[in-house]
């Protein structure tokens, strides 16, 4: 799809049509089109509307410098550098075997051998490179609201927003905390003021359908494990 040819496709289309894109066309995006896309991530709800985001659009040579500096970081085994915290015991039980099924699922369409350390490794530095993708939507928050639990919940919504909203023209996303693991570099080159916190940032570009890993479907649990209905007539 081109800036002039999206289709337009109902809401539930559009949530069950998006996946997280991993392969680009090197064709730009312009800035108006960002602009747009940004205007309706922007109507998101938060907290009584204090609407805490910020968002840095980013192409170009400034992206460019944000992708060497963070894989040559990462590379060099520098301590992983976020603004936002993670648990330090990465992700276990159920949130691991979820963690560990997507990645099979990207692994086989990929063809990556379970014991191809060479290829597993580009596919980690494709992810520090933000695949390549043409733009990087830095996405920060106020920093006087880092504490405030319920501004991460308000920047999550809009982060959707925005990922909801490039999909409906035909753009491919992916959330990339991989490329925000030097957020130093980032908020050097993407020039992030001081008063403001680096949550994540969201590649997108033209979808590369060549790219099999485009094509691949993650799961979701059955209603039954995450759903619990009280007061219903069954
Ligand atoms: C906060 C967040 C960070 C993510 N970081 C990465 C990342 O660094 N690399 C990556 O390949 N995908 C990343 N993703 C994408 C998830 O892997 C993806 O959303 C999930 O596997 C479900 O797949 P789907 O988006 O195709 O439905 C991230 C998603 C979120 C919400």
């Amino acid at each position: 799809m081109t800036e002039t040819a999206s289709e337009k496709v109902d809401f539930e289309t559009l949530v069950a049509q998006r996946r997280s894109t991993r392969g680009y066309k090197p064709d730009p995006v312009s800035r108006e089109l960002m602009e747009e896309i940004i205007e309706i991530a922007k109507r998101a709800p938060s907290s009584m509307n204090t609407q805490p985001w910020h968002f840095h659009a980013v192409t170009g040579a400034p992206l460019e410098l944000i992708r060497e500096g963070n894989t040559e970081r990462m590379m060099a085994g520098a301590k992983v550098d976020r603004e936002i915290k993670m648990s330090d015991h990465g992700y276990q039980g159920v949130h691991r075997d979820r963690q560990v099924e997507i990645a099979v699922q990207l692994f086989e369409a990929m063809g990556i051998e379970r014991h191809d350390k060479e290829r597993r490794q580009d596919w980690v530095m494709r992810g520090f490179r933000q695949f390549d993708a043409p733009v990087s939507v830095v996405v920060t928050m106020d920093k006087e609201l880092a504490d405030d639990t319920v501004a991460h919940f308000d920047v999550g919504a809009a982060t959707y927003g925005l990922v909801l909203a490039a999909t409906s023209k035909g753009l491919g996303c992916v959330i990339n905390g991989q490329g925000i693991m030097q957020s130093a570099v980032v908020r050097e080159h993407a020039n992030i003021p001081e008063d403001q916190v680096i949550m994540t940032c969201v590649a997108m570009g033209w979808p590369d359908p060549d790219f099999v890993a485009n094509h691949v479907v993650s799961r979701r649990s059955p209603n039954e494990d995450v759903v619990d209905f009280v007061g219903f007539d069954d």
